[in-house]
């Protein structure tokens, strides 16, 4: 077992793991790795920099100098982004963003480029990390994991809210589609697929409160 104890939540886009992962995180007073938000950065980077998406050498050293920076501001939710000094953090909630970011995540060099950034995050006194591999490959040795579902309609209602609450949001059944055809994207790439870890906590979240969630998750890390 690891020294420092983390916790992994994966799961699809919209099933709520981002606000879990920020909650649990207060609660424990553990640090928190938001790592769609790396891939949503670098996808950002590449954009902005032209770098072609069939650049794979290209992208990948992208990747390893990778500037990005993250800051919490007290009474806010979400954590300031900046990129290269500049800050991002509208930009990288976008659906855009995302779909640019879920395009890029099947490439393997450049997920292995990222991988160290993500792993630098595992300091004392502990770690809440979220994504779609965190507990089957970024820290497959953590002691607590978490896959969280919900049907993709819940999850699109859900994605829905988040956005009206940060930019301009789009409709329901754009949304819907939206988020099938990334989940689907990410579900079926060769390369760190969304997958359950084998020893993960399975939790269907579609009819479950916020707080129910939470419950569920400081009862696997509250020993
Ligand atoms: O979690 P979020 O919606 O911000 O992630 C955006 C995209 O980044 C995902 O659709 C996925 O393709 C990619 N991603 C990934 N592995 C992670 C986190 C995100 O491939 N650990």
């Amino acid at each position: 077992m690891p020294t420092v104890p983390v916790l992994t939540i994966d799961g699809p886009s919209g099933v709520g793991k981002g606000s879990v992962a920020r909650i649990v995180a207060g609660k424990m007073g553990w640090h928190l790795l938001d790592s769609g938000a790396i891939y949503r950065g670098f996808a950002l980077a590449a954009q902005s920099r032209n770098i072609s998406f069939n650049d794979e050498p290209g992208l990948a050293k992208l990747a390893e100098k990778l500037d990005l920076r993250f800051e919490s501001v007290e009474g806010q939710e979400l954590l300031n982004v900046y990129l290269d000094g500049e800050e991002v953090s509208k930009e990288l909630r976008t659906e855009q963003t995302a779909e640019l970011a879920s395009q890029l995540a099947v490439i393997a060099p450049l997920r292995a480029a990222l991988l160290k950034k993500q792993q630098q995050f595992e300091q004392t006194p502990g770690l809440v990390a979220d994504g779609r591999d965190m507990g089957t490959v970024v820290f497959p040795d953590a002691p607590y994991k978490i896959y969280l579902t919900a049907s993709a309609e819940e999850r699109a209602q859900r994605r829905l809210k988040q956005l009206q609450n940060s930019t301009n949001a789009g409709n329901i059944s754009q949304i819907l589609a939206e988020v099938k055809k990334r989940d689907e994207r990410d579900a079926n790439r060769k390369h760190s697929p969304l997958t359950p870890a084998r020893d993960a906590l399975i939790i269907d979240t579609t009819c479950l409160t916020i707080d129910e969630v939470i419950a569920r998750v400081m009862a696997l890390v509250e020993v």
